[in-house]
């Protein structure tokens, strides 16, 4: 039976209709509130507001879920690969042998750059940030490759080729980000080897495969494959809107990301422990300042919009950090200072009331660094792990027959209309 909340006004009711989704969450539709009423709704930061149904990833703030296309992301990080989940967000279900074959095939065709994009890399300063790098770059291939076309095979083939070239670039920009010798994908190697490989290998000392290393690229980026209206997934959605081609719109997610209080917080992170560590390594200080409402200095890696408990992501992070830096014996005092953090933090009644709890990106500067990724590079990992996601909502809005451009209205609180004043009449 349908269902609807009446709203009533100055004595005049009208019925809007209640939406429910598949695990019972709900929302009321307003899309005839201004045309019935006059009204428009405000939401800062859009915080009650639901821009679009989505079969995609499903959340809950509550009690710590996440799960992609149904599957919970605990079971995918211990058993799946990067590229099954990757096929799996963008195409609705798990890839058979065959469809998986397919898709890493096309993946290894895809993977090379044009050679003038190098050019490209040159040009930019030697200080350039990473983000600001790849978000360029990635607007560029629209140039590099134009063929977009329209059909199922075509899309596919743009989205695989975004999938595939976004991670070469990466590793491209890092290599001549110092000066050294670009090295080109394998397709021998699994996904995650590959990128290590083009990161770390030299002509005067060939990338050697770590196993742990490996397993923790493959966790880190099927942990931030997606994580449904975001900011970035939002940008993608509604730059995307307007009918730019795929690169645009995901140009403009990876710039949204770039931002410290969304995917930047994981250098954030890492730059604020280095803070607390050249300070003497004592937490307290940080925590104080978190808390002072006249200072802007937030705990980064902490708090986030939906988990009103601990991320579930950031549980799997935690543990592997703890692994990840066993097995490597690497003794990391950034790791210690993180978890004196979080103990202290945890037992504040400021952190407590307010359900602060450790993000995804408080422990994953500390399992990049061990892998070897300097903090500069760190977002551009989140990126690379995001692409999948950004890519299954863009194509989900782009098929979607209620389609729209993204246009929110405003309340305007500006000057009512007055005369223009010539310059010499001006006071
Ligand atoms: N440190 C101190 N106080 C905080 C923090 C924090 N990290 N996060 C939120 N608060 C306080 C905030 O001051 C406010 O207090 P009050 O109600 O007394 O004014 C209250 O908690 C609610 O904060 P908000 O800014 O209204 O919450 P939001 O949902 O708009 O912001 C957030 C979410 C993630 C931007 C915020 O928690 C934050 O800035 N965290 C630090 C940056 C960070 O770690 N970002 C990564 C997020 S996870 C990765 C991703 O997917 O993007």
């Amino acid at each position: 039976m349908e269902e609807f909340v009446t709203l009533t006004y100055n004595g005049q009711e009208i019925k809007l209709p209640v939406v429910i989704g598949t695990e019972g969450e709900k929302a009321i539709d307003i899309s005839t509130l201004r045309q019935d009423t006059g009204f428009i709704t405000l939401d800062p930061g859009y915080a009650n507001t639901g821009s679009c149904l989505s079969a995609i990833t499903y959340m809950d703030g509550e009690k710590g879920i996440l799960r992609y296309r149904g599957i919970p992301v605990e079971q995918l990080a211990a058993h799946a690969t990067f590229k099954e989940t990757a096929y799996l967000l963008i195409n609705g279900k798990l890839p058979n042998r065959e469809q998986l074959t397919h898709f890493s095939v096309m993946l290894n065709d895809n993977s090379l750059v044009h050679e003038d994009l190098r050019t490209f890399f040159q040009s930019f300063p030697r200080a350039s940030h990473p983000m600001g790098i790849l978000s360029a770059m990635v607007n560029a291939l629209r140039s590099f490759y134009p063929e977009l076309g329209s059909t199922e095979e075509e899309i596919n083939i743009t989205m695989t080729r975004l999938l595939a070239k976004v991670r070469t670039m990466a590793a491209m920009s890092y290599k001549i980000s110092r000066g050294h010798k670009v090295i080109y994908p394998r397709p021998d190697m699994t996904y995650c080897e590959n990128f290590l490989n083009m990161m770390f290998d030299t002509p005067v000392k060939p990338y050697e495969i770590n196993r742990a290393a490996v397993n923790a690229l493959r966790v880190f980026w099927i942990l931030h494959a997606d994580h449904e209206q975001n900011c970035s997934t939002s940008a993608v959605r509604v730059v995307g809107s307007a009918r730019v081609n795929l690169y645009a719109a995901i140009s403009s997610g990876i710039a949204a990301l770039w931002g410290p209080l969304h995917g930047g917080a994981n250098q954030a992170v890492i730059e604020m422990l280095s803070t607390i560590q050249a300070d003497g390594g004592d937490p307290i200080k940080a925590i104080e300042k978190a808390k002072d409402k006249n200072d802007p200095f937030r705990l980064m890696g902490f708090g986030h919009r939906v988990y009103k408990t601990y991320d579930p992501r950031a549980k799997i992070m935690k543990k592997m950090c703890d692994e990840l830096l066993e097995t490597m014996q690497i003794d990391d005092p950034l790791l210690d200072i993180a978890k004196e953090l979080e103990e202290v933090a945890r037992k504040d009644s400021y952190f407590i009331d307010h359900n602060l709890y450790p993000n995804i990106d408080f422990y994953s500067g500390i399992v990049l660094r061990a892998v070897g990724i300097p903090t500069n590079m760190f977002t551009v990992m989140f990126a690379i792990g995001r692409l999948p996601g950004w890519i299954a909502q863009w194509k989900e809005s782009m098929d979607d027959p209620k389609w729209k451009i993204c246009r929110p209205r405003q309340v305007y609180t500006g000057n009512q209309e007055y005369e223009f004043v010539p310059i010499h009449a001006r006071i």
